[in-house]
């Protein structure tokens, strides 16, 4: 199972340094694949068990692209995995599906793992399922499937940070949709904390999850782990 955390925009480069030393020491002997997203200037070799990935990228090696970071900057840090697409990039940084399907083409070919977020925000949810599936294959559709490293994160835009999540059934259908459209693995996230974690990964097609708010401290965040570790699949 994968456990991932994304930092968004909290935390130093001196505070995440402090919380992997923490977390390093929680989670050294996990059998889950344990993954942190914190913010670009914060990005640092790994330590040990706890992979480091960045939470996006522009679509270049370098350039001239004030204010983005791209693959020279991270290859100095050993990253390999990149999170694209997150709803809050979509929505409040206005990013559009042909910037995002660059950035996957781009990446793809210099094979960085890519978890690809999707999601439907509260009114398409209200318009029942079929819908919400027609919505995220959509934000499928410029994306090469075939690539074989990347994960899918099947992210409500409702459950984002708001402690609603859909229910264990709604999350299953989903995932397994998406898992069969893709072939790829499906993380889940939006509201994961360790009080609904172990349900959640007890769904047959969810592969794992990206946490938000309860990855910020090491020790909850180590919590999510250690329940994973028990989930067996
Ligand atoms: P929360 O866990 O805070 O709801 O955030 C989820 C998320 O957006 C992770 O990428």
């Amino acid at each position: 199972l994968i456990v991932a955390g994304n930092f968004k925009t909290f935390k130093t480069r001196k505070g995440t340094r402090e919380y992997l030393e923490e977390l390093e020491k929680l989670v050294s002997d996990s059998k889950s694949e344990v993954v942190v997203f914190p913010p670009a200037t914060a990005i640092q070799d790994r330590i040990e068990k706890v992979e480091i990935g960045t939470q996006n990228l522009y679509p270049t090696k370098n350039g001239a692209f004030t204010g983005e970071i791209g693959l020279e900057q991270i290859e100095e840090f050993g990253i390999k995995t990149v999170l694209l697409g997150h709803s809050e990039r979509r929505d409040i940084l206005n990013e559009s599906e042909d910037l995002i399907a660059q950035k996957f083409r781009f990446y793809s070919k210099e094979k960085l793992r890519i978890v690809f977020c999707v999601g439907e925000n509260l009114e398409i949810r209200e318009s029942g399922e079929d819908e919400v599936f027609k919505f995220l294959q959509n934000q499928l559709i410029n994306i090469n499937l075939d690539y074989e490293n990347f994960v899918i994160a099947y992210e409500p835009i409702w459950a984002i940070g708001t402690g609603f999540t859909p229910t264990l059934e709604q999350i299953e259908t989903i995932a397994k949709k998406l898992k069969e459209l893709t072939g790829k693995d499906v993380l889940y996230g939006g509201s994961v904390k360790p009080e609904n974690v172990a349900d959640i990964l007890s769904q047959k097609s969810v592969s794992g999850v990206l946490v938000g708010g309860a990855s910020l401290k090491a020790d909850q965040f180590a919590k999510i782990v250690k329940i994973a570790d028990e989930v067996s699949k």
